[in-house]
């Protein structure tokens, strides 16, 4: 028995050493193993429709946050792509310099740059962002190779994960989060992850309310509030100062349920605004009953306040494209 327990330890003790030889080693590989043998080194148009190379001229070397989207999609991507504007405005000067954000099509041939352009537009995409579009099959590869692509339903589009990667090129450490998630927290992620001191505290981030909210109120923050003021002028969507005196709450409650639907069936509001947002479409969050009663009690409340507030001092006006910071 004791010579038994004495042969465990002894092999135990053999594969810690074991174990302790190849980690030096393994770690020296890994440095390089999400670099230039493995990612393919494709050919990217950008939404400036200059030719760029995935690996050479977007990853190496540098830290980036990358997504996959594409603009007529009626379902999550447009939050992901608002979020990530707010990211943008919270990272500031670091956009471009410590970090790159790129977006790659997954539907290239409808997203041309030309498309692309006009949908970054919408969103104030600044420098050190690239909305990428290519040719197809090699994007199919790309997304893949960087996790970004449900093995199952990889190209049946509203399959794709609102996942966010992040990677450091110069010490090969990738890492996955949800493109939805709140602005300060990716902000945060990022500064941690690259290793910055701090996050670059612009006016935004200073002035950023605490998140002691009702669900209503947290729902809106988390889930429209990139789009949309409530009495501080259109965004990336209209105003919804009043809307649910502008239209009736039953109306409402139905376009954001299923925008899409209302569109579609030609429902003359939905077409108007269509036309007056273009690139970008109000998506379908799957919001439950629930949510959207209380979404419209909330919008109904703000609408209130923010009458009042305008009483009391004229509105300012906000351009919709200028910066379309808080
Ligand atoms: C990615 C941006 C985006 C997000 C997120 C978003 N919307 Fe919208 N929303 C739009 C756009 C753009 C329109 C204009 C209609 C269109 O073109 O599809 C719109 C239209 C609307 C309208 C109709 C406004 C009017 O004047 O009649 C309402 C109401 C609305 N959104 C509420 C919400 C609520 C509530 C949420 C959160 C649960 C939300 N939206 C999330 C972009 C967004």
């Amino acid at each position: 028995m004791a010579m038994l327990l004495l042969c465990w330890k002894a092999a135990l003790k053999a594969m810690l050493v074991a174990m302790a030889l190849a980690l030096p080693w393994q770690g020296a590989i890994a440095g390089n193993q999400w670099g230039a043998d493995y990612f393919p080194d494709i050919v990217l148009t950008t939404q400036d429709g200059d030719k760029v190379r995935f690996y050479d001229d977007l990853v190496k070397g540098k830290n980036v946050a990358v997504n996959v989207i594409y603009t007529s999609c009626r379902d999550e991507c447009p939050l992901e792509t608002a979020r990530m504007a707010e990211v943008q405005r919270l990272l500031g000067e670091r956009m471009g310099k410590d970090i790159f954000f790129l977006s790659i099509s997954i539907d290239p041939e409808k997203d041309t740059p030309k498309v692309l352009k006009a949908y970054a537009g919408k969103f104030g995409v600044g420098p050190g962002w690239l909305f990428l579009t290519g040719n197809k099959g090699d994007i199919k590869v790309l997304t893949r190779k960087l996790g970004l692509s449900r093995s199952s339903d990889a190209f049946s589009k509203d399959g794709h994960a609102s996942s966010l990667m992040l990677g450091s090129d110069t010490n090969g450490q990738w890492m996955r989060n949800s493109a939805v998630d709140n602005p300060r927290f990716l902000a945060t992620t990022m500064a941690n992850f690259f290793g910055w001191k701090d996050v670059v505290p612009t006016a935004s981030y200073a002035q950023a309310r605490p998140l002691d909210l009702g669900r209503a109120q947290f729902t809106f923050e988390s889930r429209c509030a990139s789009c949309h003021t409530i009495g501080q002028g259109d965004r990336i969507g209209p105003d919804l100062n009043q809307v649910t005196v502008r239209r009736s709450p039953a109306w409402v409650a139905r376009y954001l349920k299923e925008p899409e639907k209302v569109l579609a069936e030609g429902d003359p509001s939905a077409v108007g605004l269509s036309k007056r947002y273009q690139q970008v479409r109000m998506p379908n969050l799957r919001l439950g009953d629930e949510d959207v009663a209380a979404l419209i009690r909330y919008l109904d409340e703000q609408g209130k306040v923010a009458v009042t507030a305008q009483q009391a001092a004229p509105p300012q006006h906000s351009h919709q494209h200028k910066e379309a910071g808080r």
